[in-house]
């Protein structure tokens, strides 16, 4: 008895110790790159909120719309929280270009998706207008920094390159 309390008690520390390698953690996978995010994810995603509220002037006088219907509204929450995701996505091992910079970049654009995912609970067509603005600005700062200008397009820099 006291042979077997002693075995079981080794099996425990070897498990608890096997290989000292850390835990490999879900298996996510990343083999859509930054650019197939941009173009199929994020790009239709703030259309949802840019086009969401708008005012055309032309021949017939001036046009304005807003979200009507609650399927519209559901479009802008789309729109914000699928944003908010993609910062997540971002950040991930594998698309995450620096740990600095592009992280809080991430976290900022989607501070402002969720700014609008409220504003969309609250149909407060104004404030996704304006708010159209602060997400705007966030995708820009990014790719100020990290994708720099049309002679570059698809070429994706590194930071101080
Ligand atoms: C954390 C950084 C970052 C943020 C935030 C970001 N982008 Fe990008 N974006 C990039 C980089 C880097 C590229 C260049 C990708 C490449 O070519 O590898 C890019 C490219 C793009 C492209 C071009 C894709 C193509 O087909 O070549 C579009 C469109 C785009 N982004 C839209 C957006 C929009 C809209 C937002 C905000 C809602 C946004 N991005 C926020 C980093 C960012």
């Amino acid at each position: 008895m006291r042979t077997r309390t002693a075995i079981v008690a080794a099996a425990v520390v070897l498990a608890g110790s096997c290989g000292g390698e850390p835990p490999a953690g879900p298996p996510f996978r990343t083999d859509n790159t930054v650019q197939m995010l941009m173009a199929n994810m994020l790009d239709p995603a703030a259309d949802l909120l840019w086009d969401a509220v708008g005012t055309i002037l032309d021949e017939n006088g001036e046009t304005y719309w807003e979200p009507e219907t609650e399927e519209d509204w559901l479009q802008v929450k789309l729109g914000a929280v699928a944003l908010a995701e993609a910062a997540n996505l971002l950040i991930m091992e594998g698309r995450a270009r620096d740990q600095d910079q592009w992280v809080s970049m991430s976290q900022d654009m989607a501070d402002a998706a969720m700014l609008a995912f409220d504003a969309a609970a609250a149909e407060d067509p104004d404030r996704i207008f304006d708010l159209g603005e602060v997400v705007y600005e966030t995708c820009n700062n990014c790719h100020t920094l990290y994708w720099v200008d049309d002679a570059d397009r698809g070429r994706a820099i590194e930071p101080g390159t």
